[in-house]
């Protein structure tokens, strides 16, 4: 059961025309902002935002990737161009979300748990210690202009590990190739009940639910 059926709002992954299988949110991580980020109220407010923004976000991709296919099927090369600003914002709404859903936990699901095991070894390659890491980490992802997403990514080609920062939507495998490993969404509706517009006390704060295991995970995958 969703969070919101009650009020007739389906899955929000859920996905008319994609080859992938329909995705689900856990509700646990709907309300996750009840552990450290918000008070109560604020995480209810802040899971039905979210989710509103998820749901439509999904809707325009479906919408975009129907009118892609009628391009497609018509030849219609203005109208594929076109649709590609669409398809970008949309579908990188849908990437960025589910990896940042994924990203996160509770405490009691060991949210904040700091990393172990070669992934901490290779941050403390690249930056020195993981104090380091979040600090480099908050400083670039707090200087994005407007909203956006910071990122820890791997670089297949030399093999290390990079932070970077995209704008919008923008997905960062598609952008710049790194692989995600960590995406932090700094758009104001990820903090903007709790924090006001201050977004470095949320980028202070979000490390108290980061769930470091599905960072390792995708680290490990992706090497
Ligand atoms: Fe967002």
């Amino acid at each position: 059961m969703y969070p919101f059926s009650f009020i007739g709002l389906g899955a929000p992954y859920q996905r008319r025309d994609h080859a992938d299988p329909p995705r689900e949110t856990p509700p646990e991580y709907v309300l996750l902002f009840i552990y450290v980020i918000c008070d109560i109220i604020d995480a209810i407010k802040m899971s039905l935002v979210l989710f509103l923004i998820i749901h439509t976000v999904v809707n325009n991709l479906n919408a975009a990737e129907e009118k892609l296919g009628s391009a497609f099927k018509s030849q219609d090369v203005n109208d594929e161009i076109a649709i590609q600003s669409a398809i970008k914002f949309n579908g990188g709404g849908h990437i960025n979300h589910t990896l940042f859903w994924e990203n996160l936990a509770p405490k009691s699901s060991g949210g904040g748990e700091k990393p172990t095991g070669e992934l901490l070894k290779e941050i403390e390659k690249t930056w020195g210690s993981l104090d380091k890491f979040i600090e480099k980490f908050n400083t670039q992802t707090a200087a994005v202009q407007g909203s956006g997403w910071g990122w820890l990514g791997y670089n297949k080609e030399f093999k290390r590990l990079e932070i970077a920062t995209t704008s919008n939507q923008d997905p960062l495998q598609a952008t710049t190739g790194l692989v995600p490993l960590l995406g932090i969404d700094v758009w104001e509706h990820a903090y903007y009940l709790q924090y006001k517009n201050v977004r470095p006390d949320y980028l202070k704060a979000v490390w108290e639910v980061v769930n470091w295991k599905t960072v390792a995970d995708r680290f490990n995958k992706s090497r």
